[in-house]
């Protein structure tokens, strides 16, 4: 055998990367030449000791074992480092054009039930009263009657349904609407507050080595489609939540950032269905093609 063909420091990767020279699925050959690349240059950056590979090796474990039919940390592992965003953010590319997405996160777990427009989304009455208006165009600005709109967020106290079975109903602050002739959709809801990722595990670990939080801005979660547009995930962030600018999964984009303004006039509230005062808020969705 050739001295060039041996596993040496120097040529670690071009060596390893050889070995997949005959995978037949060009994409995946890509990928993993990539990779290996990648991996070496990180590893001979950092010089990694004989303890801390045997450290990763037993936190990746530890990620894998934390998983459950309801838990997914290797994605929470994947938002916390930025991964989730960066490969959502070049899968969806938005170019000032249409509605920017952002992580679809762990709590689309129920099914939406479908609800009237205007209807109330928070099925127990908790929380400061809002009302959410917007409207679904196609990139031209032509209105798209008939467009889903799943939306589901978290309640005043930062959960969603799903974390407090004992408290909430399920499927409260969850609404699946249908736009109108004109592509407008209205509902109502309350001001959800910001939340703390889950954290009792690796990845909250993680976190705490860091000094970083793990608390994610108040938002809306919005999955809007139609037929013949490119379904968009996305949010609507609340102007005056805490930890806009250091959300624990990066999934803040300027773009997608609102007022909720205080609405004081009674006649308002009663045409909306709510008790005066109220909040409000707009969200002009654009689908590409
Ligand atoms: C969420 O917004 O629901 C979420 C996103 C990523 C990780 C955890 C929660
Ligand atoms: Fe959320």
């Amino acid at each position: 055998m050739a001295d060039h063909e041996l596993f040496t420091e120097n040529r670690s990767a071009e060596v390893v990367a050889a070995s997949f020279a005959d995978t037949p699925d060009t994409r995946l050959r890509g990928i993993l030449t990539s990779l290996v690349r990648h991996l070496h240059d990180f590893v001979k950056d950092v010089e990694l000791t004989t303890d801390e590979w045997a450290a990763a090796i037993g936190f990746l474990t530890e990620t894998g074992q934390t998983c459950t039919d309801t838990r997914q940390e290797f994605i929470l592992l994947s938002d916390v480092l930025g991964v989730s965003m960066l490969v959502e953010t070049i899968n969806n590319r938005a170019g000032g054009q249409f509605t920017e997405s952002t992580v679809e996160g762990p709590f689309h777990v129920v099914d939406s039930p479908p609800r009237e427009l205007g209807a109330d989304i928070a099925e127990d009455g908790k929380g400061t009263p809002c009302l959410v208006t917007g409207s679904v165009t196609g990139p031209d600005g032509q209105p798209i009657p008939g467009a889903s709109v799943d939306v589901w967020q978290a309640n005043d106290e930062g959960f969603y349904d799903v974390q407090q079975p004992d408290v909430q109903p399920l499927r409260n602050l969850r609404g699946l609407f249908t736009t109108d002739d004109t592509g407008q959709f209205r509902f109502r809801s309350i001001i959800p507050r910001y939340y703390p990722i889950p954290a009792d595990g690796p990845v909250g670990r993680l976190l705490k080595a860091t000094s970083r939080h793990p608390n994610r801005p108040a938002h809306i979660h919005f999955e809007v489609s139609a037929p013949g547009y490119r379904t968009v995930t996305t949010h609507l962030f609340v102007a005056d939540t805490p930890y806009l600018d250091s959300d624990a999964v990066f999934g803040v984009k300027s773009s997608l950032v609102r007022e909720f303004p205080r609405v004081d006039d009674p006649a308002r509230a009663a045409e909306a269905g709510l008790p005066n005062p109220f909040r409000t808020v707009h969200f002009d969705v654009v689908l590409g093609k």
